[in-house]
């Protein structure tokens, strides 16, 4: 028996470091991949739906497996410092992997636009802050810059190695499973994500053409897209994104052309669904699951269960969908969501604590 000690060390025969190589971990990746047994009978569909659950990495999100390869290897080339722009995950963990590397993070992130939990967690990683009065897009337009005037590793998803160590959460699936499933559905933003799911699935399929043990081969993806952040649906970019979403509020992909890629090698699609359909979405799995994951995650299911109940997704299927971020991160959208279902406030006796209990059984 081995002790897990992150994603690097697990795969470390396919990603790209070396026998010398000083790992800069946390422990990320080996996320659970949960089967939803309430959801399917409740839309009355015969399908397997699976979660894997991102929110349980370190820092809450997907973005700790890109992270980790990132400043591992910024380390190992001497970088001092990172940059990225962000709309608040990929900030708080690039924050957190400079603190236990021992250098130092650059953020820029949209005035206002990032939750909560993202803000406070990236602040007590002691990352500098840099807000913006503007969108992800131009701040991401501004590290590109930047970096070619200061002594600065940019780590966001244009960073190659971000992809590599995000590749592995395809590896987790297949792993588990003992197969690909048949559909992948994931939210797609900077659509970095969707572009090493499809990388990890391909390789893990060439992978066991020669090994046998694996019987089917990749995924057909589903990238899901927020209604006023969807350039992959109107099919350009788009100037001013909008949605609750704030994690997917973009509206200029850097990874454009490979997310197209992915979506035309394993044959699916684009989809948008409104602020009202990602939130329905992430409270029915909160509420019929025991699974809380941010707004943006949530696009995920929403756009799964669309599309399930259109016939797009035949029953039969297998289906996974990536929750890439914690619903602990935005506590201002759990609140706005539950503002009907607010505690009880009683006296501290036995007698009230009993009717409490006796009136709402
Ligand atoms: N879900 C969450 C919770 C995210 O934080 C992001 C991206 C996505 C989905 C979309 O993934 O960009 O690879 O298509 N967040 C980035 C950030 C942009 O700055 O934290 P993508």
């Amino acid at each position: 028996h081995k002790r897990y000690t992150g994603l690097i060390e697990f795969y470390r025969d396919r990603l790209p470091v070396s026998a010398n190589t000083r790992i800069i971990s946390l422990g990320e990746g080996n996320t659970p991949l949960i089967e939803l047994h309430n959801i399917p009978r409740i839309i009355g569909k015969d399908v397997k739906i699976y979660v894997k659950f991102e929110g349980l990495n370190p820092t809450g999100s997907f973005k700790d497996r890109g992270m980790t390869m990132a400043v591992t290897k910024a380390v190992e080339a001497g970088s001092q410092a990172i940059i990225c722009a962000s709309t608040g995950n990929t900030s708080a963990s690039a924050a957190a992997y400079a603190a236990r590397a021992g250098i130092k993070a650059f953020v820029i992130i949209p005035e206002g636009k990032i939750a909560l939990g993202k803000l406070a967690q990236t602040l007590m990683y002691n990352a500098k802050i840099i807000q913006i009065s503007g969108n992800f897009d131009q701040g991401m337009e501004l590290v590109k810059q930047v970096a070619e005037l200061a002594p600065v590793t940019i780590v966001n998803s244009i960073n190659p190695f971000r992809i590599e160590g995000q590749k592995t959460a395809a590896f987790e699936i297949v792993d588990e499973l003992g197969f690909a499933p048949d559909y992948h559905c994931l939210p797609v933003g900077n659509a970095g994500n969707i572009t090493a799911y499809w990388r990890g699935y391909s390789e893990y399929a060439r992978y066991s053409a020669s090994h046998s043990a694996v019987t089917r081969n990749v995924p057909i993806m589903c990238g899901y897209q927020a209604a006023g952040a969807a350039p992959f649906v109107v099919g350009h970019p788009v100037e001013n994104p909008e949605t609750l979403a704030t994690a997917i509020r973009i509206g200029n992909p850097q990874s454009w052309d490979l997310a197209w890629q992915a979506q035309k090698e394993s044959g699916g699609w684009f989809a948008k669904f409104t602020d009202e359909e990602i939130l329905a979405a992430q409270k029915l799995l909160s509420q019929q699951e025991g699974v809380f994951c941010e707004p943006a995650s949530a696009t995920s299911l929403a756009g799964a269960i669309h599309d399930i109940n259109a016939g797009k997704i035949p029953e039969g299927s297998t289906i996974v969908c990536t929750l890439t971020g914690n619903g602990i991160k935005d506590p201002d959208i759990a609140m706005q969501q539950c503002a009907d279902t607010q505690p009880v406030t009683i006296s501290a006796d036995l007698d009230a604590v009993k009717r409490a209990i006796l009136d709402n059984l």
